[in-house]
């Protein structure tokens, strides 16, 4: 049978998620916005481009909830992004109200739904959709690391000149400026980057401007475009995870996930890797970190505690 995504907020990550879904012809799609000629303008016109590019999943726009029923995927993107000079944290209180009136819309339309949040600040505002939908918590997730990583990744490839497939890496911790980059797990062509460093094929201070930069990769962007965030790779990897939950693929990839202990972390959203398949986060991938690695993610950890200390003072319910 045809899956059915939902697209929860249609503006630039939304319309590039609905475009990479109907392309990759995972799943019917339904746009929605609280601005309703978006999502309707956004979804006739990708469906326009159908006879052309080749694929015949159904897609629609709408404002109303009912149109989401029964989804099996449900991509959240509603909230307000970036303006330049901001940090994602400056969204936190304008992204709860409308995170909470997601959650509400969702909540009996499609209690099944494989859930996974974009919207900013990260990692509270996916915990808060967890606790605001009473969903299960392996089946509501955050996209992050997976964006971090592949930003990392590019700017290696960039220096060393080699093919972005031939460079694994994973960044974890919270989606903010303590994102921390594994460097210990980080290997080019098969071999780790410490022994390139070494080896004098890359300087240490080049690699600290790298994983600098990465940490600013989405500030970087938003100073360019003036108006708006990054929407074409934050869609890719959203779109990464879907396809992992509806094809099964039990693929391993850093996401904002749950964490009940793991990571000497209790009770918390932050970004670790985590097997996706058809029953959703199914498992949390404990790392080997170095001791530097482990000081930075506890230090990641307390910024998303502290942040999340502070929607609690929002809204009480949080508690
Ligand atoms: N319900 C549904 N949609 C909403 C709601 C709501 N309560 N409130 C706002 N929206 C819609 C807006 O109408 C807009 O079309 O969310 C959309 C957000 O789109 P953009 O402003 O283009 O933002 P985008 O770049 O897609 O980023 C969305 O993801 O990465 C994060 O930081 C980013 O929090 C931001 C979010």
């Amino acid at each position: 049978m045809r899956k059915k995504i939902s697209l929860i907020g249609a503006g630039q990550i939304g319309g590039t998620l609905a475009h990479l879904i109907a392309l990759k012809g995972l799943a019917d799609i339904v746009l929605f916005d609280v601005a309703e000629g978006i999502a309707k303008g956004k979804a006739l016109d990708i469906a326009q481009s159908s006879p052309v590019s080749g694929f015949n999943m159904n897609i629609i726009g709408t404002n109303s909830y009912e149109d989401t029923k029964n989804s099996d995927v449900i991509i959240i993107t509603a909230g307000v992004p970036r303006k330049p000079g901001m940090t994602r944290d400056d969204l936190l209180g304008i992204n709860l109200k409308i995170i909470k009136q997601v959650a509400d819309g969702i909540r009996n339309t499609s209690p099944n739904a494989f859930v996974i949040c974009i919207t900013n600040p990260l990692d509270v505002i996916v915990m808060a959709l967890q606790k605001y939908s009473g969903f299960p918590k392996n089946k509501v997730v955050g996209m992050a690391g997976i964006l971090d990583s592949s930003r990392f990744i590019y700017f290696l490839s960039q220096e060393l000149n080699v093919p972005v497939q031939k460079i694994k890496s994973f960044v974890l911790g919270g989606h903010g400026d303590s994102m921390v980059a594994m460097l210990n797990s980080t290997t080019v062509n098969g071999k780790n980057i410490h022994e390139l460093v070494k080896e004098g094929k890359i300087k240490k201070k080049t690699l600290d401007e790298i994983v600098n930069r990465t940490k600013n990769g989405g500030a970087e962007i938003v100073k360019y475009l003036e108006k708006g965030s990054a929407f074409y790779a934050p869609a890719a990897s959203g779109v990464e995870m879907a396809e992992s939950y509806i094809k099964d693929q039990k693929k391993q990839l850093p996401c904002a996930a749950y964490l009940n202990g793991e990571y000497d972390t209790k009770g918390l959203y932050a970004g670790v890797p985590v097997i996706i398949g058809a029953s959703g986060v199914e498992k949390v991938i404990q790392m080997d970190l170095s001791d530097e690695e482990k000081v930075n993610f506890q230090k990641s950890i307390r910024s998303v505690q502290d942040l999340l200390e502070a929607a609690k003072k929002i809204d009480n319910s949080l508690n």
